[in-house]
């Protein structure tokens, strides 16, 4: 049986690995975007993000896989349409829609084609297309991957989410189908419930985030280790181990976004969504603690050096939305300190947005003659360094602030670095 066709809208991060993924299962994907050198240099086989393994599937599906900028191409080819455009926060914390919008106009009054929205909208934005598009099918098929494992994600699903109401039925057993030779379960429900689930995912796990980091900041006080508090807490089935690392804050595109469009949407009904508001002040509260554990070993900052490990939001990314190095970096500028930063792929593309941090090319420049280390990012060559011999005779003091809990503090303390760790 021929494979089922598709089409990718907007092949940014969700989108190019949407397309990569599909190709792989052996589908035909076309794959559209309004930026020529995008499509180009696809077209040419360069991949323009850091994603592991990503650039491997779209050399070995190059022949599947179809990029043009030409809306006409992709709807002569296939009839289910993968939204996958950015929707970015406006200034009141609600979606941007001008690009799902813009997609929508396009498409005129097709009633052939089905619109699958893998893009994060608020709930209720599939009616409100279908009520005004005669006949356009609508499928809600929210994406859950992660960054720096987003391949692996698509491919190994923990459940495919896939929303229709009756009249999208068709469309959406056809998008069912495409998930089926993988493991993961698939969820049939309706458009509405399809995009909260999406939200309340993304906020449950935010919320998650944000408590284990309370308890971290009160078990430093009390004399707990947030770690051992963690493993026992996870081993309960109905808590679960994941999503329990303390650190410096949650950041990303994701997160900070979705939280934030969800309590907005609560908002708009009329319904104040308290729990919500405070995930996203203990996480503001989270990025900034640090600098009170600098001042506590160094005293007032001005004059101090500073190295920030770490600009990334999460490691094996060179994505920077949100970072916690960012808010970090603002706040260390308004304390008088000198910052210098190290990121083994997000350096560069931070430059100007870290408040006069200098980017350094690798991380013992960072930390040479520094009063302090701040890990932010927990990226694996971290943990490599020779931190009880060259990191530690270059720092001018033996400072190590660590927001992931990531290094070995018993060697460090041991070696004569001070240490300090996330809820330890
Ligand atoms: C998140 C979700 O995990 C995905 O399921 C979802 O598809 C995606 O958002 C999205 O909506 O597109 P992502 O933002 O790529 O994925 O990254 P995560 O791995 O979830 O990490 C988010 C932030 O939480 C990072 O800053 C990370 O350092 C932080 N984090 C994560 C913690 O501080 N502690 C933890 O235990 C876990």
């Amino acid at each position: 049986m021929d494979r089922e066709p598709i089409a990718v809208i907007g092949v940014g991060w969700v989108g190019l690995v949407t397309a990569a993924c599909f190709a792989e299962l052996g589908h035909e994907v076309w794959a559209r975007d309004i930026v020529p050198e995008k499509v180009e240099a696809l077209s040419r086989g360069e991949v323009p993000i850091h994603e592991p393994g990503l650039p491997e599937l779209v050399e070995k599906n190059a022949e599947r896989l179809h990029f043009t900028t030409d809306m006409g191409d992709v709807l002569d080819h296939s009839q289910l349409l993968f939204v996958c455009v950015d929707t970015p926060p406006t200034y009141s914390g609600d979606a941007d829609l001008s690009r799902v919008e813009a997609v929508i106009g396009e498409l005129g009054e097709s009633s052939d084609h089905a619109l699958v929205m893998k893009s994060t909208v608020p709930v209720g934005t599939g009616r409100a297309i279908q009520r005004r598009s005669n006949g356009l099918g609508y499928v809600s098929n929210p994406e859950f991957l992660k960054e720096g494992s987003a391949v692996q994600d698509f491919m190994h699903p923990d459940r495919v989410v896939v929303g229709a109401n009756s009249d999208s039925d068709g469309y959406a057993d056809r998008v069912a189908a495409l998930y089926e030779p993988l493991d993961g379960e698939i969820v049939r429900t309706d458009v509405a419930s399809a995009e909260m689930i999406k939200l309340a995912s993304n906020a449950f796990l935010a919320t998650k985030i944000s408590f284990i980091n309370e308890i971290a900041n009160v078990s430093e006080e009390l004399g707990a280790d947030v770690r051992e508090v963690a493993r026992g807490m996870g081993l309960d089935d109905r808590i679960g181990p994941k999503f329990l690392e303390a650190g410096v804050g949650f950041g990303g595109s994701c997160f900070p976004k979705d939280v934030q469009a969800l309590k907005q949407l609560a908002g708009n009904t009329g319904y104040h969504f308290q729990l919500l508001t405070a995930v996203v002040e203990v996480n503001e509260l989270q990025k900034r603690r640090t600098i009170s554990k600098l001042q506590k070993h160094l005293g007032p900052l001005p004059g101090k050096e500073i190295a920030l490990l770490g600009v990334a939001f999460k490691p094996n990314t060179d994505d920077v939305r949100e970072a916690t190095s960012l808010v970090l970096a603002g706040r260390l500028a308004g304390e008088g300190a000198s910052m210098r930063a190290y990121d083994p792929v997000a350096g560069r593309k931070a430059e100007n947005m870290l408040a006069g941090a200098r980017i350094t090319d690798s991380a013992l420049d960072a930390i040479d003659g520094a009063d302090a280390v701040v890990l932010v990012t927990e990226w694996p060559e971290f943990k490599e360094l020779d931190w009880t011999g060259e990191v530690k005779k270059r720092m001018r003091v033996p400072l190590v602030v660590d927001g992931r809990n990531f290094l070995d503090r018993d060697a460090l303390v041991a070696a004569g670095f001070t240490y300090e760790g996330i809820g330890r």
